[in-house]
């Protein structure tokens, strides 16, 4: 199993993420901006590591919304309990694929995670299971597919799969009861968007 690999090569890595992995600001936000306005929405940050995007997502939220930081490597989370507190983040050690939560989501993000995911088709299962109808889902990277697929070769064999081009992820959602509203497979992002039927 992918997972259980994930979560010890990622928990080796968790003291030292944030200097390994660079996320510049603009190119954060322009893979958020299809999320539209968050406004007091609850948001899962699936695969949220050391918690890079929660400044962001709790920013965009505001104060009557809410998100929960869900990763597999208890080390991640409980680097960024340590980083990031606000009253509305909130934490969780679970693995994804098999997870079913008590409240039903209105958008989740994958940011630069996919390919650590053993199986393509139970993330997209877990994704309907946990968003609300309507609920947004979007599988992000500000790096292309080539590049990523590359670096992880070399980088994290054995504990990631190949990322696919974007429209076969896309078709993937389909399949899994989503309605596809973008698929990117750009130099520079990756992006993938999806609505809850
Ligand atoms: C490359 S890191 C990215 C972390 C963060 N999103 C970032 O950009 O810094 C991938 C993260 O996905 C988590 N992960 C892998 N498989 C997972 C699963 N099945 N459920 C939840 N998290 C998972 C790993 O533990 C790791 O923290």
């Amino acid at each position: 199993m992918l997972s259980r690999e994930a979560a010890a090569f990622f928990d080796r890595l968790a003291g030292d993420w944030d200097c390994i992995a660079v996320h510049p600001r603009e190119r954060v936000e322009s893979v958020l901006a299809p999320l539209g306005d968050l406004a007091g929405r609850r948001v899962l940050d699936v695969g949220s590591g050391t918690g890079v995007l929660l400044p962001y997502l709790s920013a965009r939220v505001g104060p009557s919304g809410r998100v929960l930081a869900l990763d597999l490597a208890p080390r991640m989370i409980e680097e960024s309990r340590r980083k990031h507190r606000a009253p509305n983040l909130a934490f969780e050690v679970a693995d994804f694929l098999d997870w079913r939560s008590d409240e039903a989501f209105d958008a989740l993000v994958a940011y630069s995670c996919f390919p650590h995911f053993d199986d393509p088709g139970a993330f997209w299962d877990s994704a309907a299971r946990n968003l609300a109808p309507g609920g947004l889902a979007l599988v992000a990277h500000i790096e292309g597919r080539e590049r990523i697929n590359a670096m992880h070769g070399k980088r994290a064999p054995g504990v990631s799969r190949l990322l696919p081009p974007a429209f076969e992820l896309a078709r993937l959602a389909e399949a899994r009861g989503f309605e596809p509203l973008e698929a990117t497979d750009e130099a520079e992002r990756y992006l993938v968007l999806a609505r809850r039927k």
